[in-house]
């Protein structure tokens, strides 16, 4: 892709419109990789699966294959899952405890510290001259941590990890700072594929309330009478419906800078969006007190709805799903779904969690797959030579930004606006553009304002 302004082109966030190529072209996609995947914040693990020295856990930096390893002094390094002789990935599990990483093809073996420690027959093939200093395996240039969360950056010029969560910061903490103690990955991860592009996963848990009430119609008519949903705890009588959650629980969008944005509702419930499993809503209830001291009502109450910190984070507060969307290809996403609970939680209630996060938002999650046909759907669409050439409407809301007084951050609308949307993809196009975080930067002052300003 020679023409960048071409690629800036591609999103008009001023006049809401959104070309179908972003979301199929595979020189876009390579450019993503550059110039998103290696320049942005990324999820590495959380500091819960890799507890002790020697612990590790294998994951992605867009297609990069990382390791995340606990050292000896009990920092957390990552580097390229991938052996510096022919390139072979070093190590094929998904997580475990070791002293080295030693790789399957040849036999060179690494440290903890990533150091190239031994080669095979090095006297006789190499003949002593092999310089292992200059091969250990290519380390991350930055990690750091939020509240348990740990992150890479391939950048070493990119904004420090808390300026780049910005306003973000807010709602993260209602996800993750409820209880003293902190948070924890509950069970495994879930590791599913699906056929889109990432940007339909990660745009929509950024922005878009306005699916609910049309894409998940069926089953919130099944689940809203359910005790675990309702405002008093209480079953329906015989014969009464539920009110869905919209019609008197409006919240709102947000943008908060760099591509991040929430969508939520006031719900006025600290089990708000706890969809199976009347344990998980007691606990939540009994502990509200404490969220209310750490975190305010607001917060406490759950502002129930999905989040996304650019480009590929996503979090839904209540169901306590954390997840990635591994980017595959320009019409291919794996999505690593996490489990995240208190960690005073007593072991039942971490079990009832764990049942209630698989049962609505895991693999074969009764809502998790009314959203995922409806990407799938769109990506076949997009085979159509007009299809792709045929613009996206994206101008809910537009010119009804505010900064609201009440303490509630970012730039924020009506709960089915797609403020959040447009922050998103001007924020990708910035970066697309860009040729540093110095251009990204000016470039999203520029945005910022035409986003507030139409
Ligand atoms: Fe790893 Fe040869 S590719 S030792
Ligand atoms: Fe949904």
């Amino acid at each position: 892709m020679d023409d960048l302004l071409h690629v800036r082109s591609l999103v008009n966030s001023r006049e809401g419109t959104v070309k179908p190529a972003i979301y199929t072209d595979p020189d876009i996609y390579r450019l993503e990789l550059e110039r998103i995947f290696a320049r942005s914040w990324l999820f590495l693990a959380h500091e819960s699966m890799i507890p002790k020295a020697g612990d590790f856990f294998t994951t992605y930096m867009g297609e990069d294959a990382v390791l995340v390893v606990r050292q000896k002094d009990g920092s957390v390094e990552a580097y390229l899952n991938q052996c510096r002789h022919r390139g072979m990935r070093v190590c094929h599990a998904d997580g475990g405890n070791t002293r080295a990483f030693t790789c399957p093809y040849h036999g060179w073996s690494y440290g903890l510290d990533g150091a190239l420690n031994s080669v095979p027959l090095e006297k006789e093939a190499y003949r002593d001259q092999l310089d292992k200093s200059k091969w250990g395996l290519t380390r991350v240039t930055r990690i750091a941590t939020y509240k348990g969360l740990i992150f890479g950056n391939w950048d070493a010029t990119a904004p420090d990890l808390e300026d780049y969560l910005g306003d973000m910061k807010w709602y993260l903490d209602g996800f993750l700072d409820r209880r003293a103690g902190g948070t924890e990955v509950l069970g495994g991860v879930h590791k599913w594929t699906i056929d889109c592009n990432w940007k339909f996963a990660a745009e929509q848990f950024c922005s878009d309330q306005y699916h609910a009430p049309y894409t998940h119609a069926s089953a919130i008519q099944v689940l809203q009478p359910t005790a675990a949903n309702k405002a008093d705890g209480s079953p329906l009588g015989e014969g009464q419906t539920a009110k869905p959650v919209w019609a008197d629980a409006l919240g709102g969008v947000q943008f908060s800078g760099n591509g991040h944005g929430s969508a939520f509702f006031f719900t006025g419930k600290p089990d708000a969006n706890v969809w199976v499993g009347g344990q998980v809503s007691a606990y939540f209830r009994e502990h509200y007190p404490e969220a209310v001291a750490r975190l305010g009502e607001v917060r406490a109450k759950r502002l129930a709805g999905h989040n996304t910190m650019f480009p590929t984070l996503s979090w839904l507060n209540g169901t306590q799903t954390l997840r990635v969307w591994h980017p595959r290809g320009p019409d291919k996403i794996e999505v690593w779904a996490f489990c995240i609970g208190d960690k005073e939680m007593p072991d039942d209630v971490k079990d009832a969690l764990i049942k209630s996060h698989a049962r609505s938002f895991g693999p074969a999650g009764f809502l998790e797959q009314d959203d995922s046909e409806n990407w799938v759907e769109v990506q076949k669409v997009l085979k159509g030579h007009m299809a792709r050439r045929t613009d996206f409407c994206m101008q809910m809301g537009r010119g009804f930004e505010e900064r609201r007084s009440d303490g509630i951050p970012g730039l924020t609308n009506y709960t089915f606006a797609e403020t959040a949307a447009r922050g998103f993809y001007q924020h990708w196009a910035d970066m697309m553009s860009a040729e540093n975080w110095g251009e990204i930067e000016a470039l999203a002052k520029v945005s910022e304002k035409e986003l507030a300003d139409v």
